[in-house]
């Protein structure tokens, strides 16, 4: 199976009333880990990089393994997006490796760190569409800005800094032709999002059903959707870390995103918590040990749990089989003779 359109991807998650985790990868065993549960669960699979993910590994290493677990796991659909590009050349360069899916993060300037105008981020992630769409390429842009700093990338501060307008966001998208809305609606990357269990006050759930009230056929993107677990805190504490005490987004709140045009849930710091806690057990417990494999497989274990239980929570399990990838030239030819234009509605629930 070749690798799928994320567009499509999401077009038949609507059509199921259900929402799609988006994973972040930076090496071998998170993409290990990502296919285990997506087998174990029969889930279709989002797989993003960031800038810094390209980086670390390497883009041939990273896009070679993608292409291994296609190879390995033909039978789940596997779209890999390029998260939080920063610039039309970040962009381009991921279509180029094969990417089938792209975030042109305009709601930052260049340098990832300082807010762009709206008349700047429509232009810049116009740009990305229109190179983007003839290639079969999705693309997801963000309006109003997250919280938080993650590996040099963000805004800083609270996420309730820069909440996203439901204005803004419709004139957005008719603007820029997106296939999937990232809006902001009170988190941050990482694992410091809220200082207790969000209510209304910190977390817009409002904002989102009124943009989704909006625009019911544009999916909507949830970033920094970690739940930070308080078990994954205190593995992580229990053997000799020290993170202070935190809250991130309750599921229940991402489920009742998904009954409103979220389509894309990203996480990224769980998966990182349970890799660090699993390590950091091992390491502590049996100080003598140094073979990486005794740490990497239970880390990837602890991954692949994690996982797989977003994906049960998302509603994607039991929906690989669901569909036939369409290539992406023939996803090009939709762009291109407008039947791409309408997004179906989302399921009534
Ligand atoms: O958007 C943030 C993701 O968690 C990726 O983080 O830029 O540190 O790889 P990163
Ligand atoms: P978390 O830091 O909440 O996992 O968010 C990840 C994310 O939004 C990646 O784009
Ligand atoms: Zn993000």
């Amino acid at each position: 199976m070749p690798l799928v359109s994320m567009r499509q991807l999401l077009d038949e998650a609507a059509k199921g009333g259900y929402g799609v985790g988006a994973f972040n990868v930076n090496d071998m065993e998170q993409i290990q880990a990502i296919m285990e549960a997506a087998k174990q669960t029969n889930s279709p699979v989002i797989i993003q990089a960031s800038r810094g993910a390209r980086q670390f590994a390497q883009d041939k290493f990273l896009f070679h393994l993608i292409l291994a677990a296609n190879e390995l796991y033909p039978e789940i659909p596997i779209a890999m997006h390029q998260d939080h590009g920063n610039s039309f050349e970040t962009c381009k360069s991921a279509i180029e490796l094969g990417y089938t899916s792209v975030m042109m993060d305009g709601s930052l300037k260049e340098d990832g760190k300082t807010p762009s105008t709206f008349e700047e981020n429509v232009e810049v992630t116009r740009r990305v569409v229109e190179f983007a769409h003839p290639r079969g390429v999705t693309v997801e842009g963000e309006i109003g800005v997250l919280g938080g700093v993650e590996d040099g990338h963000g805004a800083g501060g609270s996420g309730l800094d820069h909440i996203t307008d439901p204005d803004q966001a419709v004139e957005f998208a008719e603007r820029t032709g997106v296939d999937a809305l990232a809006i902001a609606i009170g988190t941050s990357h990482g694992a410091y999002k809220f200082t207790k269990k969000p209510d209304g006050s910190v977390l817009k759930m409002d904002v989102l059903i009124a943009i989704h009230k909006r625009l019911p056929h544009t999916h909507l993107v949830m970033h920094g959707s970690s739940s930070v677990p308080k078990d994954l805190q205190d593995i992580i504490n229990q053997y000799g870390g020290k993170l202070k005490e935190t809250w991130g987004v309750p599921v229940e709140e991402i489920q009742l995103g998904i009954r409103n045009g979220v389509r894309k849930v990203n996480v990224d710091t769980d998966n990182r918590l349970a890799i660090t806690g699993a390590i950091r057990k091992v390491l502590w417990t049996q100080p003598e040990k140094f073979d990486p494999r005794d740490y990497m497989k239970p880390a990837r274990e602890a991954m692949q749990k994690v996982v797989a239980q977003r994906m049960t929570e998302f509603g994607q399990a039991g929906h690989a089989g669901d569909y036939k990838p369409i290539p992406i030239t023939e996803i090009a030819k939709g762009y291109a003779d407008g039947s791409l234009a309408t997004r179906p509605l989302v399921a009534a629930k």
